[in-house]
């Protein structure tokens, strides 16, 4: 099927003229006529999304909502949770929302219910976690385990990492660390904390062939049996008391030397990056308890359901999306910022980041054609009001449009109100003053009324101008629960795939990260080789200068 260019729609089309004619408006001068709040902001289970903030009026709304519709968006959400082949260069269906789906839920891949064997892992996820948990799970000299080690990278390190801390507040007495990065610095640093008698590694890697991961693993098993032993002992055989895995890829686990009993499957149909929701979640159920990841998924199947049978001009994850598309595409926008308004939220930013560009950082289209518009955004962000005295100097008064998403909470954890009140005023005055602005008659009065003479006036009134008119979405939800928190990550998912359908472009495939994976094994047989093999003459200049 020759799939839409979403550049030859006539909505498209509307829209570029419709932008022509609103590029300059000043948002605080639409705020003058109507609600403009409470025609532009969604409400839905505790979470309330105030979107008015935006340069839009309800004419370009409709014109996006249109456009969405051109774009054949209700067909392909009906193929996403159909189980249909959406990941077509992989030839694979995307179906991490049938990991949140309710147990007596029919789901079908290539004719199968898959609800089933996702139970059964489910089940074999509660029992390990309560055991490990409980104490029941003991390591080799029959301690209880007081620290997890999760292996992994990207989806398989990004998501449990940034989950367990965004619900440290729930946390047990366990200790969680997470190892990724394939510089010896963050295992070796790692290891020196740990006792081997009372430490479970858990390794996951969906294709369980990472460089990174396996490294990572193959280091901490051998500091495992070296340190276990007393002079004279063998510890090989302990590992299965202390390793355990979550992959795809069953035969390299064994290879490895887990036992079976102690790997947990995930399917072909569950991408790396959204894949927090399946066996790659076990540290998540160890460091908060399965009643409690179980919340995270039902949070997140929630929010599916309202994705899946609301009208776009009710839903959320839609909204959001549209909204992407018209600053990356209109305004020529090139980055998003996320700000959450929370240290637990502190790992969100990176977490969507992989979520986002690997997901729509891409430049062919799904007729394999090259894209002659623009396509994913870039993501980056940190937790308010750390980043206010940081880089909000930019977004104020910098040359570039960086919408930016401000996520907070009504009820703070800690109940300490002083606290929660002075962060949540930064929350709502940042939003403020990006939409608002200062204008130079208002700098020079301010700078009248601190007595400053006339001359020092003129000389700084410039620089105390804000323009305004920075687009902002204040999403405010009722307070930090492993259900919200499922439930956003679970919008964000949706706004990722919408944009993918907006742009016309394969969301659940990363070819990108190929190239330098393959380059970096013939690097890897040059350092440790005696000859160097062909490259340009900088980077064999480079290997020769590392080498010596
Ligand atoms: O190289 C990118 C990637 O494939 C990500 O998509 C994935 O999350 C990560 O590597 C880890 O992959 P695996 O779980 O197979 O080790």
């Amino acid at each position: 099927m020759n799939k839409i260019n979403p550049t030859t729609t006539k909505s498209w089309k509307k829209l570029l003229g419709h932008y022509d004619a609103i590029k300059s408006t000043q948002m605080k001068k639409l705020f003058q006529e109507g609600d403009r709040a409470a025609e532009f902001t969604l409400k839905w289970e505790g979470f309330y999304v105030d979107y008015s903030k935006n340069r839009i009026t309800k004419e370009t709304m409709e014109s996006l909502r249109d456009f969405a519709k051109e774009m054949k968006l209700q067909e392909a959400m009906a193929d996403y949770f159909g189980g249909q082949t959406i990941n077509e260069t992989e030839g694979r269906a995307v179906m991490h929302t049938a990991l949140r789906a309710p147990k007596d839920a029919t789901l079908k891949v290539d004719g199968q219910n898959i609800v089933d064997e996702i139970n059964e892992t489910k089940q074999k996820i509660k029992q390990f976690s309560e055991k490990i948990i409980g104490g029941s799970h003991k390591g080799f000299t029959g301690k209880a385990i007081t620290d997890v080690v999760n292996i992994g990278i990207g989806g398989s390190d990004l998501g449990p990492d940034m989950v367990t801390k965004a619900l440290a507040y729930y946390q047990n007495h366990l200790k969680v660390h997470f190892i990724s990065n394939v510089d010896g610095d963050h295992v070796h640093e790692t290891l020196k904390q740990l006792d081997p008698e009372t430490t479970l590694f858990v390794v996951v890697s969906k294709s369980f062939t990472t460089q990174e991961t396996l490294s990572n693993a193959n280091t901490a098993r051998d500091w495992f049996i070296k340190k276990a032993a007393k002079p004279g002992e063998d510890r090989k055989k302990d590992v299965a008391k202390h390793f355990v895995a979550v992959s795809t890829n069953l035969e390299a686990v064994k290879d490895f030397g887990i036992a079976e009993e102690n790997i947990f499957t995930m399917w072909e149909w569950v991408g790396g990056r959204f894949s927090i929701w399946s066996a790659v979640g076990l540290t998540i159920a160890i460091a908060i308890g399965y009643d409690n990841f179980e919340s995270f998924l039902a949070g997140a199947h929630k929010m599916d359901e309202h994705f899946k049978n609301t009208p776009f001009d009710q839903n959320i994850p839609v909204t959001l999306a549209l909204l992407t598309v018209w600053y990356n595409n209109f305004f020529k926008a090139e980055s998003e910022a996320i700000i959450p308004y929370t240290q637990y939220l502190q790992r969100l930013p990176a977490y969507l980041q992989q979520a986002t560009m690997e997901s729509n950082g891409k430049s062919v289209d799904q007729n394999g054609k090259p894209v002659d518009y623009q396509t994913g955004t870039i993501i980056w962000g940190e937790p308010g009001t750390n980043s206010q005295h940081a880089f909000f100097q930019l977004i104020h008064q910098g040359t570039k449009i960086i919408p930016t998403d401000f996520i907070g909470y009504k009820e703070s954890l800690h109940g300490d109100e002083d606290h929660h009140n002075k962060l949540m005023a930064n929350y709502l005055a940042q939003t403020e003053a990006l939409m608002n602005g200062k204008t130079e008659e208002e700098a020079r009065k301010e700078l009248e009324a601190d007595g400053m003479d006339q001359e020092k006036i003129d000389q700084l009134a410039p620089f105390k101008v804000f323009q305004g008119n920075k687009p902002t979405n204040s999403i405010l939800i009722d307070k930090l629960t492993p259900e919200s928190f499922g439930a956003l990550i679970a919008m964000y998912e949706s706004k990722i795939f919408v944009e993918g359908i907006l742009w016309n472009i394969f969301s659940f495939d990363q070819w990108g990260v190929e190239l330098g994976k393959q380059l970096a094994k013939n690097v890897l047989k040059d350092i440790n080789g005696d000859r160097i093999n062909n490259h340009d003459s900088s980077t064999t200049a480079l290997i020769n200068y590392f080498k010596k």
